[in-house]
Order: C-alpha cells, then structure tokens, then sequence
C-alpha cells in the first residue's frame, strides 16, 4: 500500500520536471511587432501604404482632398496603430475606427482596394507571407466599424 502510494507520488514528481523542461524548451515566438522589425519599418510600410491610396484611382480622391498636415497625422496614427495592434509598444490615441469614418460612406469596393494599397506596400517591404496575414487579421475585423458608415 504504502509502496503503490510512493510509486504513485515518484510518477507526479517525474511528470511535473518532464513538463517543466518542456516549457523552457518551448521558445516562444516574438510578437508580430518584432518580427515586422519595430515602429521604423512599420512607418516605411505606411508611407508606401498611404501613398498607393493615393494613386489609385478608386479611393485617390478620398486621399487627395486632405491637406498635408492631415495625412502626415493619418500617417502616424496608422504606424501607432498597427505598432500597438500587433503587440508593439505604442499607444494609439486617435479616434477609434467607427468615428474616424462616419459619413464617409465607404464601400466595399473601396474597402478592397485599401486592402490591396496595403498588401502592395507590405510585399514591396518584402513582409513575408505569415505576418502579412497576421497583420491582415488583426486589421480585418475594423471592417464593420468602416465600410458603409
Ligand atoms: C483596415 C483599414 C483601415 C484602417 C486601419 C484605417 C485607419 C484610419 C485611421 C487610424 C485614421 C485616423 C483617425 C483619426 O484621425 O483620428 C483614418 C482616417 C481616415 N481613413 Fe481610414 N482606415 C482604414 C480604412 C479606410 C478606407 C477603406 C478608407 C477609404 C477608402 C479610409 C479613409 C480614411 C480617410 C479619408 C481618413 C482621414 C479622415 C480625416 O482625417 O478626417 N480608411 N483611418
């Protein structure tokens, strides 16, 4: 009996230092932040982001009526944004998606080709296709807050 119990407690002991080797074996993966290479690259990814709206005819105009200071800010917000979704150390402070959009009746269609202007600058940047899509994912859900409002 006694035996069987010790037996039974060497087992519990054995299996708490397997999985405590195991956890220390299991590296952890950089957020995508890091592996987007920091709030530098980002701003870079913006830049060109911003600058295919700006050139592609379905959403141009959109872009074009801002002045200067506005897009420099859009710009920044955007960076900000994309840094602290992707688990980044930024604080984003502008207004959240569905009040930075109202009445701009955004389409669907629209919405798509700002996804391309950004897939664009991401392979320009050569984002490989993993945190592509991870970034993809975190921006995807703005969706309902954006088109249509
Ligand atoms: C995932 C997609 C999108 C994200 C993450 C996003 C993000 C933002 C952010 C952070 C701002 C600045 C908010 C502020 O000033 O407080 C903004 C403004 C703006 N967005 Fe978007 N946006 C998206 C999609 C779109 C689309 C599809 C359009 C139209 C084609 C659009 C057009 C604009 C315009 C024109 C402004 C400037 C508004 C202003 O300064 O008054 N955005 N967006």
């Amino acid at each position: 009996m006694r035996s069987t119990r010790l037996r039974g407690a060497g087992l519990v002991l054995v299996a708490v230092v397997l999985s405590g080797c195991a956890g220390m074996m299991a590296k952890e993966e950089p957020s995508l932040y890091s592996r987007l290479g920091g709030r530098d690259p980002i701003g870079l990814v913006v830049d060109d982001f911003v600058a295919n709206l700006s050139a592609d005819p379905r959403v141009s105009a959109r872009f074009k009526a801002l002045p200067p200071e506005q897009v420099f800010r859009l710009k920044s917000y955007l960076a900000d944004q994309i840094c602290e979704a992707s688990g980044g150390p930024c604080s984003y402070v502008g207004r959240d998606m569905k009040s930075a959009h109202q009445g701009m009746k955004i389409t669907e269609a629209e919405w798509n080709a700002t996804v391309e202007g950004l897939v664009k600058a991401l392979d320009k940047h050569k984002v490989p296709a993993k945190e592509n899509s991870e970034l993809l994912g975190l921006l995807g859900p703005m969706k309902k807050d954006i088109v249509g409002q």
